[in-house]
């Protein structure tokens, strides 16, 4: 499509889908796109039979979008861990209903085996009951102090505190054997954790350390007896997050971060049994009416065919995705060190089997074993995008999510798509998922929702710009940058109200500064904000 056309079309882009999309019920990952926003960008850019690629492809939520939609697609994913992937064939699988029954019947077997660590006293009557979860605090290392037991009987729901006393210590005491038990038969088969503090592993820290022994071991016995069983390793895996000790509300998305007060252990049996349940019920309306082929040529077949490869996207040769083939890439590239993928799927490694790739992930994580600084991201992601582009046919369209809170990494993400051969034709803010970064936590200077960046193929591509990295002292003109937000913002205040720091970046600031070469030098939004401050008091 011609650059004119294409940006008319840009500009005529809604978020406002009618497809009824199946429910994902199975998988669990981390920065998921909203499958609504990806099926609006399938009806209004994408034709019938065209091919769509996603190099970054994750846990697939077009896959939802493209059942969705009305006509055929072809679809081509490469991701380079294998965890997300199950999900995939999950979704897609049939299961007969003597199936699902029968993975239900395998783990009752599992269940009965293991209950006995789950067991205990109920707050009324005399009788062993199953635990729902435990409530503690452990402020010092290895001080657990348990302050509730919530357990069930298949019909009632009891609270346990401290002034029970009798039964309270009945119960801590058969929590400690439990423990001690498990903690001893764990002892020689715990992981040492690489050490990084970015993701709150601690120097030394086990991979025990975010479950607790009576969880750890159990689970290890569940990767043991079903290693073989990928459907039973996917269910697990689509559960993994919450068997771990976790704060009350299961709200934090780091996997290696326990809380030091109200941490919560759950019954991990129950968890996996309830899965198992929602499946049974659920999995048939919403399986996914699609075929993946073993090879590119069997894409050409009539029908929705995907085409998934676990593949770090370097490694792509030309007879896995043949150069000029692809219509449309639609993709959400890792942005730096926002989440340290293959370092959280150690756990998912661990347990369910579920193969990593260290060595070419395109990532920055200052992690011991194959570090990467913002050099190698630069780096492998410019190989990534010089490779992704010889995929496209001429002219083809690029649809890249990117987000950063840094101006300067967005400059370093644009100088390597015009590098590798893609003309920036405009961005657009979407959605209101929110982004707050480590490094940038004040409410004025987060930026929210998703950015869309455009970029349609250019076969001429002949000059490149030379990406260094920012100079922390380099002289910053406030003036020249006032001037380019002044203007940038008066105009668009004609026709829209209130924009957010993201909005304006998203829907065309980002795109002045990068062109006019200031980008390169905002380090982070402060300056930003200043001058919308400055200039427009009614800025929040
Ligand atoms: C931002 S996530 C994509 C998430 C996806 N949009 C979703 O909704 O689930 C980026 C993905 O790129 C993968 N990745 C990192 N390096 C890669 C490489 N060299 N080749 C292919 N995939 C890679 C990561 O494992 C991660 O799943």
């Amino acid at each position: 499509m011609k650059y004119a056309i294409l940006n008319k079309k840009i500009k005529n882009f809604k978020i406002d889908n009618q497809s009824i999309l199946k429910k994902d019920i199975v998988s669990f990952y981390w920065s998921k796109k909203n499958p609504i926003v990806l099926s609006s960008i399938l009806d209004h850019f994408v034709e019938p039979n065209q091919t769509i690629f996603d190099p970054f492809l994750g846990s697939a939520p077009i896959l939802f979008s493209i059942d969705a939609n009305k006509t055929d697609l072809k679809f081509i994913g490469t991701e380079i861990n294998e965890m997300p992937l199950s999900f995939i064939d999950f979704n897609i699988k049939n299961f007969s209903k003597d199936e699902l029954q029968n993975i239900k019947k395998d783990f009752i077997s599992f269940y009965r085996d293991f209950k006995k660590f789950y067991e205990y006293y109920s707050p009324i009557y005399d009788e062993k009951i199953q635990l729902k979860k435990i409530i503690f605090d452990c402020v010092k290392d290895n001080e657990i102090n348990i302050k509730e037991f919530h357990l069930e009987n298949g019909i009632k729901s009891f609270l346990l505190k401290r002034n029970n006393q009798k039964k309270f210590l009945k119960n801590n005491e058969i929590y400690f054997e439990n423990f001690n038990y498990c903690k001893n038969k764990i002892k020689n088969i715990d992981l040492k954790l690489i050490h990084n503090s970015r993701i709150a592993v601690k120097k030394n820290m086990k991979l025990s350390t975010i479950f607790n022994p009576i969880n750890f071991f159990v689970l290890s016995e569940f990767g043991k007896k079903f290693k073989k069983n990928r459907v039973m390793m996917t269910i697990l895996a689509s559960i993994l997050h919450l068997c771990r000790l976790t704060d009350a509300k299961s709200q934090s998305q780091f996997p290696y971060w326990v809380p030091k007060k109200n941490i919560v252990e759950r019954n991990i049996l129950n968890l996996i049994y309830r899965k198992i349940e929602e499946l049974i019920k659920n999995k048939d309306k919403n399986n996914l009416n699609l075929i993946k082929t073993k090879n590119f040529s069997e894409l050409s077949k009539s029908g929705k065919n995907i085409y998934i490869l676990n593949k770090p996207i370097q490694k792509i040769t030309n007879k896995d995705i043949p150069d000029q083939s692809v219509d449309i890439l639609i993709t959400d590239p890792p942005y730096y060190d926002q989440v340290a993928y293959s370092e959280y799927l150690k756990v998912w490694e661990y347990f369910c089997n579920f193969k990593t790739n260290f060595k070419d992930e395109i990532v920055v994580s200052n992690r011991l074993v194959n570090k990467k600084n913002l050099k190698d991201y630069l780096d492998s992601l410019t190989d990534a995008f010089n490779l992704i582009n010889k995929k496209l046919k001429s002219n083809a369209l690029a649809i890249v999510f990117f987000k950063d809170s840094k101006p300067v990494n967005i400059h370093y993400f644009l100088c390597i798509m015009k590098n590798a051969g893609f003309n920036f034709i405009r961005s657009l803010h979407v959605g209101k998922s929110k982004y707050t970064y480590k490094q940038n936590t004040t409410p004025d200077t987060t930026v929210t929702g998703d950015c869309l960046f455009f970029f349609s193929k250019n076969d001429n591509n002949n000059k490149k710009v030379n990406i260094s990295l920012l100079d922390k002292k380099i002289k910053v003109d406030k003036e020249e940058i006032k001037t380019e937000v002044k203007n940038f913002v008066q105009n668009y205040l004609e026709s829209n109200k209130k924009p957010s720091l993201g909005e304006l970046y998203d829907n065309g600031l980002i795109k002045v500064l990068f062109e006019k070469n200031l980008l390169y030098k905002i380090n982070n939004s402060k300056i930003i904000v200043e001058i919308l401050k400055e200039e427009f008091p009614n800025f929040r």
